[in-house]
């Protein structure tokens, strides 16, 4: 295990951020790769004589933060890991890159139903990394979930991202097309929850170059109006909800009016758009009655 003073560390530190990139993504790095946590830093900090011990060398963690910075390899992806609410989750390729503004997606659920023992039924559909599900399987403990995604390589993921973070088996996962794996669980879901590909197509083609060469596309594209799979998924939730079983939406900054004309044109009521930490209508969500 290498070994450094914690004088040279913090000045091999000091080196590395001054070439670029944010104090977060240095720290992801740090933690995930070179097993030195904000925790470490401090107390070190304190004793400022003591010796640090990383589990990578000073040179192999210059090389990734150099290409993070070169080629706008988003750092998650070097790293293998993100952390979004309280949950470490394994992230590659296969997968986006869950986002903070998501993380409120959780608290609309907690919000709806605030017992945490209910027996719920609940389904999440394009679930990547597993993140949503899987905060929501541990939040409810006597639920059960069912999440699934088109993609099997990120299914795969979120299995091993459950198999992290729980002990318990309540949730499963099933691979197709939104409602498709679900056919056996018509009129039985407490809620449905999706964060689906909602990105436009011109504005998909002017993404950044660090979200649109590195994270999957079928994650992000939403057809010509971004509203393709947002509009599959209402019209087709009555058929799995049970009586007022909610649906619940993540949507790009600019649709939550149509979203919410799509729920209704749906027969659904009690609709709201809720807010995201910067006060943009993220969330639409309505009941099935
Ligand atoms: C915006 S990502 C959301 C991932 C994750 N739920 C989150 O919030 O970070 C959309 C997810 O939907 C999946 N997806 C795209 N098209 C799909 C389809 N037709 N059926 C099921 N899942 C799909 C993608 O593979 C991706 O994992």
């Amino acid at each position: 295990m290498p070994s450094i003073s914690v004088k040279e560390f913090l000045f091999w530190k000091k080196i590395q951020l001054s070439k670029g990139g944010d104090y977060q993504s240095f720290a992801l790095l740090l933690d995930s790769v070179g097993g030195i946590s904000n925790s470490d830093l401090n107390l070190s900090r304190i004793n400022s004589g003591d010796n640090l011990y990383l589990r990578k060398d000073l040179d192999f963690l210059e090389s990734i933060w150099k290409d993070h910075l070169l080629n706008s390899t988003p750092i998650q992806y070097l790293c293998g890991i993100t952390f979004w609410r309280d949950l470490k989750l394994k992230v590659t390729k296969k997968v986006l890159i869950p986002r903070p503004e998501t993380e409120l997606i959780v608290d609309i659920v907690l919000n709806i139903f605030r017992k945490k023992s209910e027996k719920l039924f609940f389904a999440e559909l394009g679930t990547g990394s597993g993140a949503i599900s899987i905060a929501l399987a541990l939040a409810y403990p006597l639920s059960e979930g069912v999440a699934t995604d088109i993609n099997q390589e990120a299914l795969e993921i979120a299995i091993k991202n459950f198999v992290n973070s729980s002990k318990k088996s309540n949730l499963k996962f099933y691979c197709g097309n939104w409602w498709s794996p679900l056919e056996s669980f018509k009129g039985k879901l407490d809620f449905a929850i999706s964060n689906p590909p909602y990105i436009p197509r011109d504005t998909y083609e002017k993404l950044p170059k660090e979200v649109k060469n590195f994270e999957p596309k079928v994650a992000l594209l939403g057809g010509e109006d971004g509203l393709k799979h947002i509009r599959e998924i209402i019209q087709k939730a009555p058929l799995f909800l049970k009586e007022n079983g909610w649906l619940i939406l993540e949507n790009h900054f600019d649709q939550s009016e149509e979203v919410k004309q799509l729920l209704i044109k749906n027969k659904f009521t009690s609709i709201e758009i809720l807010k995201d930490l910067s006060g943009i209508g993220r969330f639409t969500i309505g009941r099935y009655k």
